[in-house]
């Protein structure tokens, strides 16, 4: 049986103490908020990629026909040496890049980087078992504070697919943008995937699927919750909420209280309470345009060499070089 040892810059402790730092800060806010970190578990992740085959959720899909439209050009224009993928997942559609990549005859190792351990080495493994001789450095860590530890290796490709890059509010994803800039030298590139702005129909749709996959995936964070802190929220008392803000052209995923209720968290000696129809914010997935990611990308010195998009303008891979 393959394995492979993760690196880990995640030790169990400092992960509890910044996850009681942040839920602690999260819930005595106004409105309260968690961070969409801690959906990830091994139950998480598994919901997450189900998530990705509903027939609601159209980024995935659509991300996967554009690789496999221009896996063979991005190859070609990178001749990455090494394939660094940040919040990993089960690195599906990353398969399509090794493929080209290891075809070019370029490839010779694959940093797979996630918060969630679980999914990490099991998608380490697959991969191990379908690109033998491929070397595989799977990291754990989160890409909010890590970045600058990633191991350093000539013509690295940084990928940063599913447009996870939504997930973080603009002040974050410009420290993001510059730390990302900040590991890459030359000869290296960045490919990043963005959901595009489009009707909020369909992009609410995307994250209030009728089977209710996304609502278990968004109440899942207060089982890791109750889990590793000891609260004791229940989530049959929570509805699972997606909101079109279009001032910030994002979704917001929410979990609105349907009673007033009082939840304690041991680990913090905290009690939180929540007033009948209080909502509380725990993911933003920004949509984005080709102008306002061209920016950002360039602020943070990073110069967008190529725009590709599938025909309907659903979703963007850039790819990025430093300026
Ligand atoms: C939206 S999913 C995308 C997964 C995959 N890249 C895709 O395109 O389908 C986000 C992934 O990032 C990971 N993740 C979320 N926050 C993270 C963080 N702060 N640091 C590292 N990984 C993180 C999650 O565990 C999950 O695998």
């Amino acid at each position: 049986m393959t394995t492979v040892q993760p690196h880990v810059h995640l030790d169990p402790g400092a992960l509890a103490g910044q996850m009681a730092a942040d839920v602690r800060a999260g819930l005595t806010s106004t409105p309260k908020t968690l961070p969409p970190k801690y959906f990830y578990d091994a139950r998480g992740s598994e919901l997450f990629d189900e998530i990705t085959r509903l027939p609601e959720y159209y980024p995935t899909r659509t991300e996967r026909s554009i690789l496999d439209g221009h896996v063979d050009d991005i190859a070609r224009l990178t001749s990455a040496e090494t394939l660094v993928e940040l919040g990993s997942g089960t690195s599906e559609k990353t398969r399509l890049l090794l493929r080209a990549l290891t075809d070019a005859g370029t490839l010779r190792r694959f940093v797979p980087f996630d918060v969630d351990p679980v999914v990490l080495e099991e998608a380490s493994v697959a991969v191990a078992e379908e690109f033998p001789g491929l070397e595989l450095e799977p990291v754990v860590g989160d890409f909010e504070r890590h970045l600058g530890e990633l191991p350093r290796h000539p013509r690295r490709l940084l990928a940063f697919l599913g447009s996870t890059i939504g997930n973080l509010e603009p002040a974050a994803r410009s420290t993001f943008l510059a730390e990302v800039r900040a590991t890459l030298g030359e000869g290296d590139a960045f490919l990043l995937g963005t959901d595009l702005v489009k009707e909020p129909a369909r992009l609410v749709a995307a994250y209030d699927d009728d089977q209710g996959v996304t609502a278990a995936f968004n109440k899942n964070v207060l089982a890791v919750l109750d889990r590793e802190l000891g609260a004791d929220f229940k989530s049959e008392a929570f509805e699972h909420r997606a909101v079109w803000d279009a001032e910030h052209e994002w979704i917001e995923m929410r979990l609105e209280s349907i009673e007033a209720q009082r939840v304690h968290v041991a680990a913090l000696d905290l009690d939180v309470s929540f007033a009948a129809g209080e909502q509380m914010r725990t993911e933003i997935s920004a949509k984005f345009r080709r102008e306002g990611i061209e920016g950002e990308l360039a602020a943070a010195g990073l110069r967008l060499v190529h725009w590709w998009t599938d025909p309907a303008d659903d979703f963007a891979l850039s790819l990025s070089v430093p300026d």
